[in-house]
């Protein structure tokens, strides 16, 4: 229903972080320009420091990507940003759509970018994977309680490491100003698309439309509150 948006959405954000395609091939060093285009993208444009943290900023959801390059190799950087859950079965880290010459820029910069770690990742690591599309509740467990909190307080273990704030979806003022649609689609596509915080990752290419769906009726009983009444389909028996 609301997934034609999501691509659309996720077109947008390909165009936002499209590299030309001659940028750099090989094994040659990143030139000086192509660093600050991957760390511009880091900072401003992509999820990952939302669960990393990278020269002392970022998340602790995941391992510090500062001296990544001393623990795995460029082909499995490489692999592990293509495709997270073929890499580690049962990872948190969500499959971030990207063309590819960007895949590759992110890709060579971690595994050549000198530096020394600072943090530990310090969040546990959540439940296992939840063996019904529809469950709702464990779904959110999994993916989404580091950082927006367990009851959806906006204060998972995670929060302090974000820049901007999660949203308290337990929250019925903010909640209820937002359409399903708007929620499906946060979530689908992630904050940049959303113009929020590009820290909210893109759950689109990880999880199915029925979890998604199965998030959204979540965030509902979180905030025991409806969306916009304008947003809404009418009530059976209404006129
Ligand atoms: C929702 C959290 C989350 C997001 C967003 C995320 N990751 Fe991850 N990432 C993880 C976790 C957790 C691991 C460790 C593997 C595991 O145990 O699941 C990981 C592992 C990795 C690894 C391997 C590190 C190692 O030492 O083994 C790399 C490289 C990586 N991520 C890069 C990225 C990049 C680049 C992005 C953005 C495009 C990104 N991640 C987005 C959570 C995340
Ligand atoms: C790495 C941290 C992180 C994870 C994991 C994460 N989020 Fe978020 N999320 C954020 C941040 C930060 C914002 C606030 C963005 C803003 O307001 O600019 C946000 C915003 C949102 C919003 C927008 C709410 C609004 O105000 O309209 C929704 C919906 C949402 N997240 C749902 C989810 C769901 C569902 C999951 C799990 C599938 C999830 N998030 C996982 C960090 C995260």
């Amino acid at each position: 229903m609301t997934f034609p948006v999501s691509r659309a959405g996720l077109a947008l954000l390909a165009c936002l972080v499209a590299t030309p395609a001659n940028a750099q091939s090989g094994d040659q060093p990143l030139s000086a320009f192509a660093k600050a285009k991957a760390e511009s993208l880091l900072r401003d444009h992509l999820p990952c420091l939302g669960c990393h943290t990278l020269a002392g900023e970022g998340g602790k959801i995941g391992p510090d990507l500062t001296t990544v390059r001393e623990r795995r190799s460029a082909a499995y950087i490489a692999a592990m940003i293509a495709d997270p859950q073929a890499t580690v079965p049962g990872s948190v880290m969500p499959r971030t759509e990207m063309p590819a010459a960007t895949r590759d820029l992110i890709s060579r910069y971690l595994a050549s970018r000198p530096g020394t770690a600072v943090a530990e990742p310090s969040i546990p690591r959540p439940p296992s994977p939840v063996a019904s599309p529809a469950d709702g509740p464990a779904l959110y467990a999994r993916w989404c309680a580091a950082c927006h909190g367990e009851r959806g307080g906006g204060d998972g273990p995670n929060a302090a490491s974000l820049r901007v704030k999660p949203a308290a979806h337990a929250s019925r003022e903010a909640m209820s100003t937002r359409p399903d649609d708007s929620l499906y689609d946060t979530i689908a596509a992630g904050g940049t698309v959303m113009n929020r915080s590009p820290r909210m990752p893109a759950f689109g290419a990880t999880l199915s439309p029925a979890e998604i769906r199965a998030l959204v009726r979540h965030i509902r009983t979180l905030c025991r509150c409806e969306g916009p009444g304008w947003s809404r389909p009418p009530a059976p028996g209404g006129r």
